[in-house]
């Protein structure tokens, strides 16, 4: 069994004129101290995603259907209170914005101590005392100073930096990283990137990181999932995926890196954009931009426009295409059968 295993997790929101379905069927788990990346266009539903785990969908978003079971524990339907034990303790989050996190109204030791008194009987010296060993851990420079320091008063990568050092405040199992660096600049990016990812190496923390850098997944995740219109579209080893994507999205994806193109040329952008999810295409979500609707003889793929398509497993990775199950097909039957 998974540290983390979530099952056909389903969200939506309920908008006046019916409800939305932000995720649909998600499915993915994630052992101890494994890093597992989370990418897609913006809307795919990644933060929806992440903030579903904590329940922290706000209003008038709900969890619709599906299982989140952490540690043996079921969390849907847990009381605030037991989830609260959860949040921040056992699983922790850390947003793009540092200010989702930091009072602006308390210094950086208040708030770390308060944080570390809320779950755990200890006194203000000792709370004071693992606060500033967590500062010195992310490299923060006079971390002492730091503790009597407000919000305000510290850069971006150094507000980063003390975000990184309260989600890791109370040894958690699993860290939850909504864009961490995208608000950063980018020399900052890789700085603050490899720090977390050494400390999750270093504490055996569990990393799901939601990014739209396909490089950084590459770098720092084992395995990823790619979302697109509130599903899973593909899954598997990270390296796996990076080095031959199944679905056409993540080709696309992945042929739209920078490093892909040769230098002078346009980058290989997917044609047209992700469609609202109050108006999803029939079938599958992404063939009004896909190019494999039509077969190289020139016949429509019917499929991908009357049928979602489900997971066909290809190597160890999974993916939600027709076209990649009609490749498998074809492969397992032999020749001389297709051509009769
Ligand atoms: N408060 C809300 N009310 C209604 N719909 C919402 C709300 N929040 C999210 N959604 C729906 O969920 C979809 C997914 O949103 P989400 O924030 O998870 O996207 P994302 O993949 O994190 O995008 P980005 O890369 O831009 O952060 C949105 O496109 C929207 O349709
Ligand atoms: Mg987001």
């Amino acid at each position: 069994m998974s540290l983390l295993e979530v099952n056909h997790l389903d969200v939506r929101f309920a908008l006046r004129r019916g409800d939305v379905q932000a995720l649909r069927d998600v499915c993915f788990s994630l052992d101890r101290g494994e890093r597992l990346g989370i990418v897609g266009e913006s809307g795919a539903g990644k933060s929806v995603a992440a903030f579903s785990l904590l329940n922290l969908i706000a209003k008038p978003g709900y969890i619709a259907g599906g299982s989140i079971r952490f540690d043996g524990q079921e969390l849907i339907g847990l009381s605030d209170r037991a989830l609260r034990r959860i949040r921040g303790h056992r699983i922790s989050m850390i947003f793009q914005d540092p200010m989702m996190t930091l009072n602006p109204v308390l210094t950086i030791g208040e708030q770390m101590v308060e944080c570390l008194k809320a779950h755990r009987r200890i006194s203000t010296r000792d709370a004071r005392a693992i606060s500033l060993r967590k500062l010195e851990q992310v490299q923060i420079p006079s971390p002492e100073a730091r503790l009597d320091q407000y919000p305000h008063e510290l850069s971006g990568g150094m507000r980063q930096r003390v975000i990184i050092a309260i989600a890791l405040l109370l040894d958690p199992d699993i860290i939850i990283a909504d864009e961490p660096t995208t608000a950063l600049d980018v020399t900052i990016q890789a700085e603050i990137m490899a720090l977390l990812l050494e400390l999750c190496e270093e504490h055996n923390v569990g990393l799901v990181l939601i990014t739209h850098d396909l490089g950084v997944v590459s770098q720092v995740t084992q395995r990823m999932l790619v979302m697109y219109a509130g599903r899973v579209i593909e899954q598997g080893p990270t390296r796996e995926i990076i080095n031959d994507p199944q679905h056409p999205y993540t080709q696309g994806l992945i042929n739209a890196l920078p490093q892909m193109a040769t230098p002078g040329e346009r980058l290989n952008q997917i044609p047209g954009s992700m469609p609202s999810l109050s108006h999803l295409p029939s079938g599958c979500a992404f063939h009004p931009r896909c190019g494999f609707v039509t077969r190289p003889d020139g016949s429509t793929r019917q499929a991908c426009v009357d049928e979602v398509p489900g997971f066909v497993t290809s190597g160890n990775c999974q993916a939600a295409c027709h076209m990649v199950a009609e490749m498998i097909e074809r492969e397992r039957i032999p020749a001389e059968e297709q051509d009769s």
